[in-house]
Formats: C-alpha cells, structure tokens, sequence
C-alpha cells in the first residue's frame, strides 16, 4: 500500500520563534493522535536543522525546499544533497511551480535535482502542474506527461521507489481556486497510468500521488476521498496550526 501523506510548505513564511512553535505544537498533536497520514513540514533551509531536532521523526519529517542540482562547490547559496543528508534530512521538494517561474528551473535542472536527491538517500516530493493557460487550450495531460517524462526518464529505476509526486496546478496555487475533486482525480489517474506505461505497474501503484493547490479544512476531506490521491501538498493553510490539524486527520 502506497503512504497517505500530508507535506506543509511554508514557502518563505514563520520567523525562527513561530516556525519552532508550530512544528513542536503539530509534533505533539501528531503523538496524540496518530493520524494515518505520514505529515511533513517543508520549512526555510535555516530552520531545517533546528526542526529536525524539535520534531521525533517518528511523528514529524521535515524537507528542504530545494537541493543542487551539483554535488558540491562553487555555487553560492545552493545547499547540496549531501549536505542535506550530513543534517539527518529525509525529503525535499524539488520543481515547484514557483522555483520554475522565479528560478527559471527547468525540466532538464529538476532531472539533474532528482539525481542528487536519490543518490543521497533523500525521497523527493516532485511538483508538476499545468497553467492556466494551458488547461484552458485542454493540453494539461500533454503539459504534465512531459514534465513527467523529462524528469524521470534519465532515472534509474529501481530509484523511482523512494519518488513521491505532487501534481499541484499552477492556477490552483495560492489563489483560493481548487481543481474540483473529479478534475483532480482524472489527472492524477492519468498520471499513475503514466508511470504505469513508462516504469511498470509496482511503481505506478506504490508511488504517493499528493494534490496541490489551494488545499484547506473545508475541502481537505472530498480531495483526499479520490482514489488516486494520497494527500496533500499544502501552503497557505499549513501556516495555521488548526487548519493544518484538521487537513491531516481528513488523509485517511
Ligand atoms: P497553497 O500552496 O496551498 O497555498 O495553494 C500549495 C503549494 O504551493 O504547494
């Protein structure tokens, strides 16, 4: 059976008091209630460490936001795998929509990421997602099944175990706008037959499909009764404590 997950990216969000509270207050909720959803927080890379030992793993993994696409020198301000690794670090996200609009990230760097993060042990939470635009002119599929291809075909295979997907539409995210639950669940359907097709029926079946995009407490609960989707990516409302507690008990 595939992992039922529920990742919070803070993004650029929380100074360094609010960002401790917030994950020792979830980590203590998730010791009381042992919820069926493995829960991640996705912190700013100077809180990682610090969280990592605030959190029991066991409860609470945390993930870097973004990796090198290099193994280690001159690049200033980028954080490499084994970096990653050296601090105890599990998960990373790797292509969100907003690294390929602002960072310029493309489909052949987010390959040279995954790399990285599957050579350092480290299980990717990898973001694909059409625009607006594109789903407008109905070329969604086509848009997500080359983000797909272009990422995961110069992987190794028997790495793909430790890939979790986050299919999070670009017009979804941060704008209150949801994809409905059957739009999400088509996609995400499509996307398991994708990887079905192209790296065989164990890794389509086993693989977390996350959904990403204006998630909240309100609509938490009929996303995640789809069959092809495991959770949730979750931004804005993974910042609000009570908000971020009742999305993860909807991920059962
Ligand atoms: P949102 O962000 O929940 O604020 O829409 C999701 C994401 O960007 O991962």
């Amino acid at each position: 059976m595939r992992d039922k997950i529920v990742a919070g990216n803070w993004k650029m969000n929380l100074n360094f008091e609010d960002a401790i509270q917030l994950g020792t207050n979830l980590n203590a909720w998730v010791a009381d209630n042992q919820p069926d959803a493995q829960v991640i927080i996705s912190p700013s890379s100077i809180y990682l460490q610090v969280l990592l030992e605030a959190v029991d793993e066991q409860y609470v993994k945390v993930a870097s936001q973004d990796i090198s696409a290099h193994d280690k020198g001159a690049y200033t301000g980028d954080i490499s795998g084994e970096q990653l690794d050296s601090i105890g670090l599990d998960f990373v996200i790797i292509g969100h929509s907003e690294r390929r609009e602002y960072q310029g990230e493309t489909d052949a760097i987010i390959a040279e990421k995954l790399k990285q993060a599957f050579k350092n042990q480290i299980n990717p939470i990898f973001c694909i997602g059409e625009k607006l635009e594109e789903r407008e002119a109905d070329q969604h599929f086509e848009v997500v099944k080359s983000q797909l291809l272009n990422a995961l075909k110069s992987q190794n295979t028997e790495d793909l175990s430790r890939l979790i997907i986050a299919y999070e539409p670009v017009w979804a995210i941060g704008t209150g706008k949801t994809a409905s639950p059957e739009q999400a669940q088509e996609i995400h359907a499509y996307i398991r037959k994708v990887l079905n097709d192209e790296f065989g029926v164990e890794i389509a079946n086993e693989t977390s499909i996350l959904y990403g995009g204006s998630v909240n407490a309100q609509n938490a609960n009929d996303i995640f009764s789809q069959p092809d989707i495991d959770g949730g990516l979750v931004g804005g409302a993974s910042l609000k404590y009570e908000d971020f507690i009742q999305i993860i008990a909807a991920c059962k």
